[in-house]
């Protein structure tokens, strides 16, 4: 049987729970998939962590040197995390001809093309199916099962603590508090403005986008919006009007070039994305042939990265031929960038007084925007518009303002 050794760099929460998986099951994939995969190394400094856990005292490395320099190691899986050591060590590992599997996203959305040339070049193997999306085998279903298709759109939830505090905030509790349980829980950053600020969906976007529309997407084109700015109202003022708050992670291809945002938009609780709760993800997919797809499961914790990390180990084990992704990094010239976004608005204005929602019915008019919806609420006015240029809802918001009724809230409603 083919007997593959494996290096953990990083005992943290997904470290610890591949380690778990790993070996665990190692008999367990022995007969599912005939490859017997071993942990031969582990790369952790706090070595009372990695006794806690059965790793055996001898394979407790200390120094990523002696990692790659041991022969029994064909895979090398990194848990560390932000960009460096991490980019430095895979580096080293690629140069040493070991296959590496990260889950990395910041890393690799900064440097997927050095890694992969590097890997090329010493003819080695780079995976990366738990950077996007947890235990969710997006990476492979766009790398892998979607070779037949132009992809049009990927829109979705790649962000379990920005799931999950929406989900608890729906629920009554208070941003910090549903913030806590998400740290308690493992699936935030650790440094959870990373999670909050959509930096880490950004990072997710641009790798999933990479993989479905065949070019690099700058993280600096991608337009970024985190869900600290949500108020419990706005929460509560979509669900009367249908629809669930959630950070979406959009790509899609327009006449004006390509739109990649990261940003909170309103869902149709009529669409299963807005029913995804908790720490769970969910993507759809468009291709032109296949036409829609939705993928769905547990984004963020040790045991779900753990099971993605493993299913690259083990899709490395059985493919130590090489396979590279067909990436392509000449976005410069290839690849257009849509600059304004049509897409229907959830506006909230501050009311003044009984002149104020006809004020704010002029102005969207006079924009040549239309609304579906107005409403008063107390001291705010609610209004939903039928799909418009942000350029337009921007200048009609403006026109709001120059007549007193300044706007508190807005944001897209998107369309799946
Ligand atoms: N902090 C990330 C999340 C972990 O919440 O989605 C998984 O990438």
């Amino acid at each position: 049987m083919k007997k593959v050794g494996v290096a953990i760099l990083g005992l943290g929460v997904v470290g610890g729970g591949t380690y778990r998986i790993l070996t665990e099951k190692n008999q367990y994939f022995k007969d599912t998939q005939g490859v017997d995969v071993t942990v031969e190394a582990v790369l952790e400094p706090r070595k009372e962590r990695a006794l806690s856990m059965g790793v055996p005292e001898e394979a407790i490395c200390s120094h990523l040197l002696e990692v790659v320099a041991n022969p029994a190691v064909d895979v090398v899986v990194e848990c560390i995390g932000g960009e460096e050591p991490a980019f430095s060590f895979l580096m080293t590992a690629l140069q040493n001809g070991k296959t590496c599997v990260t889950s990395n996203k910041e890393l690799f959305s900064k440097h997927w093309h050095e890694l992969e040339a590097r890997a090329k070049e010493n003819n080695a193997n780079i995976f990366f199916e738990a950077t996007s999306m947890g235990g969710v085998p997006v990476i492979r279903v766009l790398a892998d099962g979607m070779q037949a298709n132009r992809v049009e759109k990927i829109c979705g939830i790649v962000n379990g603590t920005t799931n999950y505090i929406l989900t608890r905030m729906d629920q009554g509790l208070t941003f910090e508090s549903a913030l806590k349980e998400a740290q308690e829980k493992g699936y935030a950053e650790a440094n959870p403005k990373a999670d909050v600020e959509g930096y880490d969906a950004m990072y997710k976007l641009s790798i999933l986008a990479g993989l479905a529309f065949h070019y690099a997407v700058p993280l600096d084109k991608i337009s970024r919006q985190g869900i600290t700015e949500i108020e419990k109202k706005d929460v509560e003022y979509a669900k009367e009007l249908g629809y669930a708050i959630k950070l979406l992670a959009v790509g899609k291809r327009t006449d004006s070039g390509l739109e990649v945002r990261v940003q909170p938009a309103l869902v149709s609780l009529a669409h299963p994305i807005a029913n995804i709760k908790d720490c769970f993800n969910a993507i759809v997919i468009v291709g032109d042939s296949v036409g829609e797809i939705m993928l769905t499961g547990r984004g963020a914790g040790a045991e779900p990265t753990g099971s993605a990390i493993v299913s690259d180990v083990i899709f490395a084990a059985k493919h130590l031929d090489r396979n590279y992704t067909h990436f392509l990094n000449e976005t410069k010239d290839k690849l257009k960038f849509s600059q304004d976004v049509t897409a229907g608005h959830y506006l909230r204005f501050n009311r003044v007084d009984e002149t104020s929602a006809q004020a704010v019915i002029t102005a969207l008019g006079k924009s040549g925007v239309t609304a579906k919806t107005i409403r008063q609420e107390g001291s705010d006015i609610l209004a939903v518009t039928a799909e418009s240029n942000e350029s337009a809802v921007l200048k009609a918001v403006e026109r709001a303002a120059k007549n007193g009724v300044t706007l508190a809230a807005m944001y897209r409603v998107e369309e799946l």
